[in-house]
C-alpha cells in the first residue's frame, strides 16, 4: 500500500504481462511526481515549523518509506487522496524524535542518505536499514563528511546498512566544515547540507561537477540563505550557513523527467509512435536526457507550460548514436539504462565515458545495461568505466533479464521489449514501484495494436 492508492501493486501486477511487441503508442499522458522533489518536500516539512503543504507528491514505494521514516522521526502527516495533497506538521530543526525502533527505507537511497545526514545534525539516535539491494550501497561517502560534523556511526565493516546515526547535537555542535566530494553527487552533498542547517557557522561543499540541484533551491524557498558558485565549468561550490529554524513552504511536484524519458524512448523506437507526456519537470539539468536523443535524431519536441513544467512530444525516429562526453554523466546519471535501449536501436556506435557511477546504483547498472544487451543480440564493448554500444537493426531478443531489484533497469528491458523479435523475459519487475507503479498502466494506455 502506497501514500495514495492501496492498490499500486495490485495494478502494477495487472498490467505487468501485457504483450508489449508490436505496439504502436499514441496519445498524451501525465507521469507521476518527481522522485527527488517529493522526498525532499518530506524531509524539508519535517524539519520546517508549522504546515508544509505538498500537492503532487508521487506515489511509489521509495517515498511511501520516506514518508514513513518522516512519522517515526517525529512528523504528522494527513492526505486528501482525491486532491493528492500531503499535509504535513514538523517536529522543527533539531528537534527530531528517537524513534523505539529501526527505521525500515526499502530500496530507496536518496531517502537515506538524505535522512543520515538530517539525523546527523540533530540531537536524535536513529537505526536505518533496508532492502537487499539498499544494504549493499556505499554508505561511506556521506559518514566520512558527517562525521567531521560530529555525529558518531555504528556500522559493519563495510560501512553499509544497517547504521545507527547519533546526531552531532547529542553530545556538542554541528560543526562546520569545507569539504571536497569525490564524486558529484546530489546526495552527498544534501546529506552534508542537511546536517549542516544546524552547525554553527557556513559550511562549505565542492563537488566536481554540478550535480542537481533541488536541495539547494527548496532550502532556499524555506529561507535559509544558500549560496552556489560554479567558478569554472566543472567544479560546483555551495556555502550554506547555520540557521535557528526553517520556513514551511507549499511544494508543488512536477512529473518525474525520469520517468518521462522511458516512455518517450518509448516513442522514439516504436514504427508509427507519437507520445506527448505533460506536465514534466522544467529543469535544464533533468531534461539533458532529452537533448541527447534529439542529437541522436530523434524527433523531440518540448513545449514550455509554465516556469517550472514543460510537455515532451516525441515520434519514431531513425537514430544515430553519437559519443558523450565524461561532464555529460551527472546529468544523465539515472538515465543510462534507457539511453543505452535508445542506442541498442540506434545506427552505429555510440560511447559513454566515465560511468564508474553506475555501478553503486540501485544494481551494479554497468554490468546489468552490458549483460543485458549482449544477451539481446546487442554489441557491448567496454573498456575499464567507458561503454561503447553498436545499434541493431533489429534486435534479437531471445532473453531473460534479471533487473537485480533494480528499477530503472527493468522499465529499460521492457521498452526494448516493444522492438524485440523474440520475447525477452524480465525477473524483478515489482522494483517498478519504487518510482513508476503506473508505468506498465500508462503503456497499456498509450498503445494500439500495430
Ligand atoms: C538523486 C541523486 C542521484 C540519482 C538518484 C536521485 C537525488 O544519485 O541517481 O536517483 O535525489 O539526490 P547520486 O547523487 O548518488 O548520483
Amino acid at each position: 500500500m502506497f501514500i495514495l492508492k492501496k492498490n499500486s501493486l495490485k495494478s502494477l501486477n495487472a498490467f505487468k504481462n501485457i504483450k508489449l511487441n508490436n505496439l504502436v503508442l499514441k496519445g498524451k499522458v501525465n507521469v507521476p511526481g518527481d522522485k527527488s522533489i517529493s522526498q525532499r518536500a518530506l524531509i524539508l516539512g519535517l524539519i520546517a515549523i508549522g504546515e508544509t503543504v505538498i500537492e503532487g507528491i508521487l506515489d511509489s514505494e521509495d517515498v511511501f518509506f520516506t514518508m514513513k521514516a518522516i512519522e517515526q522521526l517525529g512528523g504528522k502527516i494527513k492526505i486528501d487522496k482525491k486532491n493528492n495533497i500531503l499535509n504535513l506538521t514538523g517536529v522543527g530543526l533539531g528537534n527530531l524524535i528517537s524513534p523505539n525502533k529501526p527505521i525500515y527505507m526499502g530500496n530507496s537511497g536518496t531517502g537515506t542518505r538524505l535522512l543520515i545526514g538530517l539525523v546527523a545534525g540533530s540531537n536524535a539516535t536513529v537505526t536505518f536499514y533496508g532492502d537487499d539491494s539498499l544494504s549493499a550501497r556505499p554508505m561511506d561517502r556521506i559518514i566520512k563528511p558527517l562525521e567531521k560534523m560530529g555525529a558518531s556511526f555504528v556500522f559493519s565493516e563495510q560501512k553499509k546498512l544497517p547504521i545507527t546515526v547519533i546526531g552531532a547535537r547529542k553530545k556538542g555542535f554541528t560543526m562546520p566544515i569545507k569539504y571536497k566530494t569525490q564524486v558529484a553527487s546530489a546526495q552527498i552533498k544534501s546529506a552534508i547540507m542537511l546536517s549542516a542547517l544546524t552547525a554553527r557557522g557556513v559550511t562549505t561543499i565542492q563537488e566536481p561537477y554540478k550535480s542537481r540541484n533541488y536541495t539547494e533551491k527548496m532550502l532556499k524557498e524555506c529561507g535559509v540563505n544558500v549560496r552556489s558558485i560554479t567558478k569554472k565549468k566543472s567544479v560546483n561550490t555551495i556555502e550554506i550557513d547555520g540557521v535557528e529554524y526553517i520556513n514551511n513552504h507549499k511544494f508543488i511536484i512536477p512529473g518525474d523527467p525520469s520517468s518521462a524519458a522511458f516512455l518517450i524512448v518509448a516513442s522514439l523506437i516504436t514504427k508509427g509512435s507519437k507520445v506527448t507526456v505533460q506536465n514534466v519537470l522544467n529543469d535544464s539539468m533533468r531534461l539533458n536526457i532529452f537533448k541527447v536523443l534529439k542529437k541522436m535524431g530523434g524527433n523531440i519536441f518540448i513545449k514550455k507550460v509554465s516556469p517550472n513544467t514543460c510537455d515532451i512530444t516525441a515520434k519514431f525516429s531513425k537514430l544515430k548514436n553519437i559519443s558523450l562526453k565524461i561532464s555529460d554523466t551527472v546529468a544523465l546519471i539515472d538515465e543510462f539504462p534507457i539511453l543505452s535501449v535508445a542506442a541498442a536501436c540506434g545506427e552505429g556506435k555510440m560511447s559513454m565515458k566515465g560511468l564508474r557511477e553506475l555501478r553503486y546504483k540501485e544494481s551494479d547498472r554497468f554490468t546489468a545495461i552490458k549483460t543485458g544487451l549482449i544477451k539481446c543480440g546487442v554489441n557491448v564493448i567496454t573498456h575499464g568505466n567507458d561503454m561503447e554500444i553498436y545499434g541493431e537493426k533489429n534486435i534479437k531478443g531471445e532473453a531473460e533479464i534479471d533487473a537485480k531489484n533494480d528499477h530503472r533497469i527493468a522499465m529499460a528491458f521492457n521498452i526494448l521489449r516493444l522492438v524485440a523479435i523474440k520475447p525477452i523475459k524480465i525477473i524483478g519487475n515489482n522494483s517498478i514501484i519504487t518510482s513508476f507503479p503506473t508505468f506498465f498502466n500508462t503503456i497499456k494506455l498509450l498503445s494500439k495494436t500495430s
